[in-house]
Parts: C-alpha cells; sequence; structure tokens
C-alpha cells in the first residue's frame, strides 16, 4: 500500500495533514520525528514524506530535528512551517528570527510556476503562522514564492525532491492548500489515490485481531457515535472476549435505550450488559436543583454503576475508549476554565483495574469516525446521531429532575425531532432538541384554565460547537412543532423558542 509519513514535529495541525493526505485517497501515517532513523524510514517503503510544524526554532538547542540522512533517502519531502525551516537549516539555507515581526493570519502569497504550484493562480491567499523565516534558501534549491514579509515562502529542489513552504496548505484559510498537497502527492511523489476507508478498517480490525487476542476487553458503551463505532470495531476483532456495559441512566432520549440495545445485542450480537439504572440515578437526584452538582453526582455515579459491573467480570485485560482526535486536542488544553463539567468515560482508568487501554478511533476525526460506522454497517441513526451530553436529559430539565419531568420532556422532544425530520429541511441544525423549563405559566385550554409547564425549543447550526448560531427554524416547523407539543404532551402549555447563540449562552441550557 503507497503511504505517507507525516513526521511530527509538535506542530498543532499534524493530524489535519494526515487527514487531507487521506481525504485525497492516499494513506498518511503520522509519526514523532524521534522513533525513526533513515533505515526505519527506508524500510517502510513511504512514497513521500512530510514535516510538520512546530512550536520551535531551528536555533533552539532543544528542538526536535531528523537525521540529515533522511534528506538523502530519495524519497520526497514536503516542509511545512517549521518542517520548511528545519529542512533549510539542515541543508545549508539561512534561518532568521524575526522575533519582533511574525507573520500571522490570512497573507496574499505569491507563486511562480513551478510544478508544486500546477493549477494555483499567481497570486491567492494563505495562511502563516511563523515568527523565523527561511531568508536564504540551502544550495540547490531555488526561491519559488514569497509574501510582503517572507522572502522565501517556498523552496524547491527538483533534482531532489526536497520542497518546504513557509504557509500552512492543511489549513482551508489557505485557498489552493488543497491543490499544492495534491501536486506534492500526485505530481511530485506520484501517488495514486487508491485508499479508501475501508482500507484504514480492516487494517484496523486486522491490527487488534493480533493484539487483543486472548484478552478480555471492557468497553463503556453510550450508544454515542464514538463508543458505537469502537465497539463494532473490536467486536469484529476481538468478538465475544469484548464486553459492552450499556449504563441505561434513564435519562436518554424517547426509546434511546431500547434502539441501543436492539442494535448492538441482537442485530450485531455482541456481548452486551445493559445496566438499567434508572431509578438510582433519579435517587440520587432527588432534591438537586444546581446543574453543576447534577452533573458531578451523574459523573460519579455512572462511574460507580460501571465500575461494580466491571468487577462481576473479573480482571479486565484491555479497557476501551471511543477517544476521538479533537477529544485528544481539547483534552490537551490544560488549564482552560470549567464552564460545564463533561461527563464522559475520562474518569474510568482511575477506577478499573486493567493492563492497557486501546482508543481505536484516536486519529479520526468525527466525519471520518461517521465513514468507519457507516462502512461497519452502523444504522444511519446512530451514523448521524446528534451530540447527545453525558448527563442526558438532566441538563434539559431546570431545577429538580424527576421521573415525570423526564417523561414529558422525553415526550416533547420525540415531537420536535420528528416534526424536523418531516420538514425535509435543506440544512438541518446540527442539533436541536427540546428542554423543559422550570416555569408554569397560565393557559387556557377548552373552557378551563391551565397552569401548565413552558417547553423551550432549541436549535442550532455550528461547525465544532465551541461556537453555535441559533438556527433559522421556518416558522411553519416551529408552529407545528408548538401546536403538536401543547396538543400531545400532558401538562405543557407554553413552547418558546431559544434565540440566543453561543457565546454568550451555551448550547445546552445547564
Ligand atoms: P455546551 O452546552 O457546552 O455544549 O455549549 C457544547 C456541546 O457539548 C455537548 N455537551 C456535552 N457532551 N458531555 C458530553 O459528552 C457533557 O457533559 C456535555 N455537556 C454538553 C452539548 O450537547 C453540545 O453538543
Amino acid at each position: 500500500m503507497e503511504k505517507i509519513l507525516v513526521m511530527d514535529f509538535g506542530g498543532q495541525y499534524n493530524q489535519l495533514i494526515a487527514r487531507r493526505v487521506r481525504e485525497q485517497h492516499v494513506y498518511a501515517e503520522i509519526k514523532p520525528y524521534d522513533h525513526l532513523t533513515p533505515d526505519l524510514i527506508r524500510a517502510e517503503g513511504y512514497r513521500g514524506i512530510i514535516f510538520t510544524g512546530g512550536p520551535n526554532s531551528v536555533y533552539d538547542p532543544a528542538s526536535p530535528r531528523c537525521d540529515k540522512a533522511v534528506l538523502e533517502l530519495g524519497i520526497p519531502i514536503l516542509g511545512i512551517c517549521y518542517g520548511a525551516q528545519l529542512l533549510a537549516h539542515l541543508a545549508g539555507g539561512t534561518v532568521t528570527s524575526a522575533e519582533h515581526s511574525s507573520e500571522y493570519g490570512k497573507t496574499t502569497l505569491y507563486v511562480s510556476r513551478h510544478p508544486l504550484f500546477k493549477d494555483i493562480p499567481a497570486e491567492s491567499i494563505c495562511w502563516m503562522s511563523h515568527t523565523d523565516y527561511i531568508s536564504l534558501a540551502p544550495p540547490g534549491f531555488t526561491t519559488e514564492a514569497h509574501t510582503q514579509k517572507c522572502p522565501c515562502a517556498a523552496m524547491c529542489d527538483d533534482a531532489r525532491g526536497l520542497y518546504g513552504v513557509q504557509f500552512h496548505p492543511e489549513v482551508t484559510h489557505t485557498a489552493y492548500g488543497t491543490q499544492l498537497l495534491r501536486n506534492f502527492l500526485f505530481g511530485i511523489c506520484a501517488c495514486s489515490p487508491e485508499w479508501h476507508m475501508d482500507d484504514y478498517a480492516a487494517q484496523l480490525i486486522s491490527k487488534y485481531k493480533q493484539e487483543l487476542q486472548g484478552k478480555k476487553v471492557l468497553l463503556a458503551l453510550s450508544g454515542g457515535v464514538d463508543s458505537s463505532v469502537a465497539a463494532l470495531l473490536l467486536h469484529k476483532a476481538a468478538g465475544q472476549d469484548l464486553t459492552c456495559v450499556f449504563v441505561d441512566h434513564g435519562l436518554l432520549r424517547k426509546g434511546e435505550g431500547d434502539l441501543v440495545e436492539q442494535t448492538f445485542k441482537r442485530d450485531f450480537g455482541l456481548n452486551l450488559i445493559r445496566v438499567n439504572a434508572g431509578e438510582r440515578f433519579l435517587r440520587k437526584l432527588s432534591g438537586v436543583t444546581a446543574p453543576e452538582t447534577k452533573r458531578k453526582i451523574i459523573g460519579e455515579e455512572f462511574i460507580r454503576v460501571f465500575e461494580e459491573e466491571a468487577k462481576k467480570l473479573g480482571h479486565i485485560h484491555v479497557l476501551a475508549q471511543g477517544t476521538i482526535y479533537p477529544d485528544v486536542i481539547e483534552s490537551g488544553k490544560g488549564d482552560s476554565a470549567v464552564i460545564k463539567s463533561h461527563h464522559n468515560v475520562g474518569g474510568l482508568p482511575d477506577v478499573i483495574a486493567f493492563d492497557e487501554i486501546v482508543e481505536p478511533l484516536r486519529d479520526l476525526f468525527k466525519d471520518e469516525v461517521r465513514t468507519v460506522g457507516t462502512i461497519l454497517g452502523l444504522p444511519e441513526e446512530l451514523v448521524w446521531r446528534q451530540p447527545f451530553p453525558g448527563p442526558g436529559l438532566a441538563v434539559r430539565i431546570l431545577g429538580e429532575v424527576t421521573e415525570e419531568k423526564v417523561r414529558t420532556l422525553q415526550d416533547a422532544d420525540a415531537v420536535f425531532r420528528e416534526v424536523i425530520a418531516e420538514a425535509k429541511l435543506s440544512k438541518v441544525p446540527d442539533q436541536y432538541f427540546a428542554v423543559l423549563t422550570d416555569s408554569r405559566s397560565v393557559g387556557v385550554m377548552g373552557d378551563a384554565r391551565t397552569y401548565g409547564c413552558t417547553v423551550a425549543l432549541r436549535a442550532v447550526s455550528t461547525d465544532d460547537f465551541m461556537t453555535a448560531e441559533w438556527s433559522r427554524l421556518p416558522y411553519e416547523v416551529l408552529e407545528k412543532a408548538s401546536g403538536r407539543i401543547t396538543n400531545e404532551v400532558a401538562d405543557v402549555s407554553r413552547v418558546v423558542y431559544d434565540i440566543s447563540s453561543k457565546p454568550p449562552a451555551t448550547v445546552e441550557w445547564e
């Protein structure tokens, strides 16, 4: 199989580079620079190498470097940002530190007619983020692009197949970044676009078949996309040695617990334990109204239930998790302020004894995970499931959570989802749901006065859920949802639509 090596020098876009290559149907794998010797690289038969960016300066004694002999392997190399500076430095060029004049953001790029810039206009926009710059290309290289501040924004040595660009072709702000990567992959490395996600899924399965042989594997299945795909993948690798524990805290959407059980246990034959712990969670939540306390209680109780089940299984060799790449970045962010304490399986490693942890989706972005899910035959409604908070409906019921309120919200939410599905919108919101507020208000039904609950509807569009905009749903859709909810859901007499964006609001109400 043809593959590209993404040599990791610590930049923030490394996974994005690999993903951009995979989007072109060429397999890319990321390896840390210090795990690679020229011999190892040669033995793997890579078609090309990409040096990633990184935060260091090549003059920093602790800066990450590779063996200079990598440049002489006859394998084409594309250096990006720090990667380009390192290439220049190793090949005898000059890198200059411009401590007081970094180049950051969208920048006009002027390029030559070099094949690296095939089908790229002479002038276009690129994304820059650097302080040091290449002031003199090394012997054998020619300068093929510049910006106003950067005299050598691209350098090329065709004889040796070595290329460096100061800008970031992998980010969407670089208008022709994908074209540049295509020129490198297909024009320079002569790759063919033959790799597909199916191959990757098959590769992962065969890898884990070997690694998990004879080991007992445990996974917390929530029914969310990530844990579902991880479960199916590992089921193909480990069969009945994989046990999935599905803690149903009773705070899921209407019918969702049964859907998870039906899909994984009956349809796919997974070894699934469903723990119906609804009552237990409600008991713990009784009388609790503060959002953070609710979240903490649910998170802790979840871990406790899971721990109890795990203990019944005896010694676990492997704890599997559905961590995906954005989780890895988010958890690396460190000390940003806690807006909401997120509950997920992150706390499990502390309470369960196991020998190793396996995260088969760690390198993938959400849409790639969905593709793998589709390949493995996961039903559409699970593949395209909206994000759902770990603490479930508890954070969509303002104030105390009771069994009755959960039922009311499940019913209202199910109606809203049905109405949206029937509307066949050209742009479906990225997340939409109902919230049960703690306000009652006066209404009239027939000739009688009512004093019922208020349901809020929320729908947002977003790319990354860090920011979100409220969706401009058509009035007819809102009208239908409101009419049906007040008619069909007992004790609801008023429906309101949430028109706040994030920030300053958050997506969830609690
Ligand atoms: P907020 O409310 O923080 O939500 O704007 C952003 C996204 O995260 C989801 N969310 C959670 N997901 N555990 C999760 O796994 C949680 O505790 C949690 N809280 C919020 C929310 O649904 C939205 O998609």
